[in-house]
């Protein structure tokens, strides 16, 4: 196959661009990620596939649950500040404030709708893997189904073929 079509065809997807929160005892991160989607109804599983290096991914393993942060699509900057792991001054990571879910993760203030959840599965899928969450907490403001920031909001790309 044509990497470059491979590429063209993948990028081609609609995704969500949020950060995902995590924390394995006081160590906490927000990550940048594209790859969320629901995977069940009963009860409602969420699928997120992430890097087998970041270190989001070892905080999901150990701690066991992450948070999905869905962002205003007018403030895309937050993007780029969570692409690499964060720094955490205790009452913010990266100078946006955040605050304690039921399990411990980070929940950002300035979410404009988010949920929670607890781990049930994980599945090693070769460069990433992918956590299978119940979702266990939510929350939204008034209007932000129209408003959450998606890929397309951006000029950035995720995903395609591996770049060696
Ligand atoms: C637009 C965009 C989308 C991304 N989506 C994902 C994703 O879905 N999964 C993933 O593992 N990394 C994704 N990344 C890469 C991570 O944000 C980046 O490698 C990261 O911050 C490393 O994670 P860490 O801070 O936990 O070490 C994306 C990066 C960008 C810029």
């Amino acid at each position: 196959m044509d990497a470059a079509a491979v590429n063209r065809v993948m990028w081609a997807i609609p995704n969500v661009l949020c950060l995902v929160g995590s924390r394995a005892g006081d160590e906490r991160n927000g990550m940048t990620t594209s790859w969320v989607t629901q995977v069940a109804m009963e009860p409602v599983l969420v699928a997120i596939s992430v890097d087998s290096t970041a270190v989001t991914n070892r905080l999901i393993r150990d701690g066991g649950s992450f948070s999905v942060n869905l962002w205003d699509r007018e403030d895309t900057k937050v993007f780029r500040r969570f692409s690499k792991p964060a720094e955490d001054d205790g009452a913010a990571l990266n100078g946006y404030s955040v605050r304690n879910g039921v399990t411990g993760v980070p929940i950002f203030d300035d979410a404009i709708a988010w949920f929670e959840c607890a781990v049930r599965d994980t599945i090693d899928v070769g460069t990433h893997d992918l956590f299978l969450g119940e979702v266990i907490d939510v929350g939204i403001r008034d209007g932000a189904e129209e408003q959450v920031a998606r890929m397309e909001d951006t000029r950035m790309k995720y995903g395609g073929v591996r770049r060696h």
